[in-house]
């Protein structure tokens, strides 16, 4: 059979990258992550959708070289239409559009939601299957906190959600408040790993169902700084290990209770986690753990398959072309896109 060969573009947010795929394999992922937010401590709209249109090209050419990929093979073109900033989806959406008119190829829109979930299909050796149906998913990112259900590639239900701040943003802003650099999880969870996670305690939130909230952290560890440092100016330099141990394992607590309290309710006991988050070691071990305790089988995709990047765009592109589920020229960018 005729191999299906697919370029995915994703622009949602602030990397740009482009991938092709051969079936559910990866041939190329390329990504290029900006790194002019850093001084800004925040992903910029405007700034980001700038960046876009420099890189897009380069990054389309870079991902066709790698995949040792003439564009005339090309049997789709799958490009993220939503959730994300406007400004930044339009770019990929645009270039997609046109791409796919040049080429008379057909073009397919993809969920970016959906795909974080479907990134668990990507072909890697020996494991190209994913979880098997129902499973639940935990997508945890700078932009998303979601448990969803997934019963089919195609048929997914969001169990719960956060209320304000997503998981990464909630150690981003405590990374701040403790004088780190953006982005600061990465190194809470550096510190993390040399400190002791019962020395400092902070109060889980109390929220119903399977929803989340981590606003009400980022204010408690802000009054504990502030009371901690009137008393001695050198409190964060002297605890910093312990302080970045305590809140990551408050938060991999919250995370994991709710999936426990998920698992529970639908008697589903397939765990895939997805996301720039599921990088962090307290809630790898904390998995694992309940791997143990719980019985789950869990799925994490590669750290790259994980933060954003065209590959997962590129696997939804492949289950849609099977089913022949294609976009017209009159699909416009979403910014709010439900699952
Ligand atoms: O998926 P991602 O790369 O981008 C989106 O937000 O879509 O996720 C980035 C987020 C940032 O908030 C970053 O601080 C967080 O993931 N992050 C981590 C870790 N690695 C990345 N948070 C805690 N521990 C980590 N090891
Ligand atoms: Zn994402």
């Amino acid at each position: 059979r005729e191999k299906i060969n697919i370029l995915a573009i994703e622009s949602s947010c602030d990397d740009t990258s482009a991938a092709v795929l051969r079936g559910k394999e990866v041939l190329s992922n390329v990504v290029a992550t900006q790194k002019i937010h850093e001084e800004y401590g925040g992903v910029v709209p405007e700034l980001a959708s700038r960046a876009h249109q420099q890189h897009i090209v380069p990054v389309v050419h870079q991902a066709l070289a790698k995949a040792n990929m003439d564009k005339r093979e090309l049997s789709a073109i799958a490009f993220t239409r939503g959730p994300g900033l406007m400004g930044s989806l339009l770019v990929g959406t645009s270039f997609a559009k046109s791409l796919a008119m040049g080429l008379s190829v057909p073009l397919i829109e993809v969920n970016h939601m959906q795909a974080h979930i479907l990134a668990h299909f990507i072909a890697e050796d020996g494991d190209g299957d994913g979880p098997q149906f129902p499973f639940l998913a935990l997508t945890i990112s700078g932009g998303h906190t979601q448990i969803v259900l997934v019963r089919d590639y195609f048929d997914m239900e969001i169990l719960g959600e956060t209320l304000d701040d997503a998981v990464g943003e909630a150690f981003d802003k405590s990374a701040k408040l403790l004088g780190l650099p953006y982005p600061g999880g990465p190194l809470v969870d550096k510190y993390a790993r040399q400190g002791n996670p019962d020395v400092f305690s902070f109060p889980k939130p109390k929220v119903k169902g399977l929803d989340f909230s981590f606003s009400g952290l980022k204010t408690s560890i802000l009054y504990f700084v502030q009371r901690e440092t009137a008393k001695d100016p050198d409190f964060i330099k002297k605890n910093l290990k312990d302080i970045c141990a305590s809140i990551q394992k408050t938060i991999t607590g919250i995370l994991v209770d709710k999936l426990k309290k998920a698992s529970k309710q639908t008697g589903i006991d397939r765990i895939a986690i997805g996301g720039g988050v599921s990088a962090n070691s307290g809630i790898r071990k904390a998995l694992q753990q309940a791997e143990k305790d719980e019985g789950w089988t869990t799925y994490i995709p590669k750290f790259e398959y994980c933060t954003d990047n065209a590959a997962m765009i590129g696997i939804v592109g492949y289950f849609k072309y099977l089913e022949g589920s294609f976009a017209d020229q009159a699909v416009s960018a979403k910014a709010r896109y439900g699952i």
